[in-house]
Formats: C-alpha cells, structure tokens, sequence
C-alpha cells in the first residue's frame, strides 16, 4: 500500500479513542479485525473527506462475491461435472459466500445436492464455538447489531499468521445457514493448516495464503477420506488469496517457530457476557 502512495499504521494506534482505549488496557495488544473496524469507523464518522466500505460480514458483501461460486458453475458446466462438496475458509464469510452461495442456492431449490463446509482457525472458533446471538460488529460497538455467531465482540484472539480469520463473528447469512445444518462448520489450528499449505505448494506450484491455508486442509482430508473408503467425489474449494504476503509466515513455519496457542476460554466467557441485551418489540 504504502508503494501506491499510502500511509499504513498498524492498529490499534493512538490515532483514535478506540485505539487508545484498548493501547490504555493492553499496551501490548495484538490487535484484532473487531479492534481495527472501530478505528476506520470511528475516522470514517470524524472526516468528511473520508467513507468506511466494508470488506466482509455483511450480507450485501457476501453478495457481491458470488461471481466466484457463478463462475465455478460455469466451470462445471465446461467440465461437464458438479461437485460433491464445496470448501472454503471462514474470516468475516466473504470469501466462503462467494464460492458456496450459488451452490446453496440450487440444494435449496431442490436442484442439486451439495455437502457444504466451512473452515475457521481453532483459536477463533466462531462457527464451531460461538453463540447464535444479536452483537456488535467491532470492538468499540460503533457498528449496528446483527445476529451472527460470535466470541463476543470484545474477545481479542491469540496471534496466528491467518489475519484475515481472527474476527469474532461471522456473516449474519454464513450464520443462519450454520444454524440450519446446510453449512457443517469445522476448526484446524494452524500448524496443520501450514503443512497442508506446503503439501499444495509442492504440488500445485502455488504458495496460498495462510488463510486459504484453512480450505487446502479440509479438502485434503476430505480426498484422503474419498481414498480410504474408494470413492470418487468433486470437491470444489476456494483458494482464496495467494500467500507473496506471507512469506514471513512460512519462513516462521519452517524455522519450527510456528505453535498452536489454545485461546482463552475465559476471556470468551467474559466477551460474551457483554453480550448486548435485544428485546423483541
Ligand atoms: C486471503 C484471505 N482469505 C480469507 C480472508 C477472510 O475473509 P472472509 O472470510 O471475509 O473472506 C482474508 C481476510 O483478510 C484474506 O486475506
């Protein structure tokens, strides 16, 4: 960004209440997606000069990602084949829509089956560990309520090199597709998740980001369960980013320097005792 012109500043800074509030409780902060949103939000609301678009969670952005699983169809189509299963990694559920919703679409009308899963780091474990329940989208509860599965908004996760997983909700639209069982939710930590990436590097000759890193291990496993029982079965996975980023990453996986931390089971208790208080009516 900063090739292009731009000034980054790492977040939280010191550059809004929100960031300061948090650098005041935990000068060491790791920082979160739900801590950064409330300071763009928060810069956005200040500035005339300055809009916030948001780049995933809500449902209209889901939407808009849809070309990715549209033009899957068609690639079917060519291919003259549908997949079995669909697989692609959960942050905010952008990228996961994108690929699974027009799949989605056609099982709900009844047109064709299709297995569903969505992956999700094991230490911010919205899907598989969170509450179906009306929260704020950011830290700083700047954002409107929306009903989603979540750590609770005030849950910091434990660092991880897949930044763009480390968010305590999840789409409102991922979320109820979760509640209904057409989305089966799944969690892998991350040093199984880099092998895997490896695995697929070696094979594929492309290096995926660590975050994608999530999907490339769930559709191995799932291929080796398809050897173990002698089936043959599509599945379809996004990857979802290139991993040019990340390469500190990988040179950290490498250097052994890589470890699964548990995340703190009291600190979600404590987040989602906080949760906010709705009423209907
Ligand atoms: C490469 C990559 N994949 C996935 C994500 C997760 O986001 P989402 O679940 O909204 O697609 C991010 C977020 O930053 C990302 O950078």
């Amino acid at each position: 960004m900063e090739t292009f012109g731009a000034t980054c500043i790492a977040s939280p800074s010191d550059r809004t209440e929100s960031g300061r509030a948090i650098l005041h409780e935990n000068p060491d902060s790791s920082g979160s997606l739900g801590i950064a949103i409330s300071e763009a939000v928060e810069m956005a609301a200040q500035r005339d000069d300055t809009k916030y678009a948001l780049g995933s969670v809500l449902n209209h952005v889901l939407l808009h990602q849809t070309i990715i699983g549209e033009e899957s169809l068609k690639q079917f189509e060519m291919a003259d084949d549908y997949p079995d299963m669909v697989i692609g990694c959960t942050g905010g559920g952008s990228n996961f829509a994108g690929i699974a919703f027009p799949f989605i679409g056609r099982k709900l009308r009844g047109e064709q089956d299709i297995e569903v899963i969505a992956v999700e780091p094991a230490n911010c474990p919205t899907l598989t560990k969170g509450k179906y329940a009306y929260d704020f989208g950011d830290t700083a509860h700047l954002t409107p309520l929306v009903k989603m599965h979540t750590l609770g908004s005030t849950f910091v996760p434990p660092g991880f090199h897949a930044g763009g997983l480390r968010y305590h909700g999840m789409a409102p639209l991922v979320s109820q597709l979760a509640a209904d069982d057409i989305v089966r939710p799944r969690a892998y930590s991350q040093t199984e998740c880099f092998e895997a990436g490896v695995q697929f590097a070696k094979t594929e000759g492309i290096i995926p980001a660590p975050e994608a890193n999530h999907a490339v291990k769930a559709t191995i496993d799932e291929a080796l369960v398809c050897k173990r029982e002698g089936t043959a079965r599509a599945i379809l996975f996004n990857l979802c980013g290139h991993g040019h980023f990340d390469m500190q990453a990988y040179t950290d996986y490498f250097a052994g320097k890589l470890y699964d931390q548990d995340y703190d089971e009291s600190e979600v208790a404590m987040a989602l005792a906080g949760l906010p208080a709705v009423s209907a009516g």
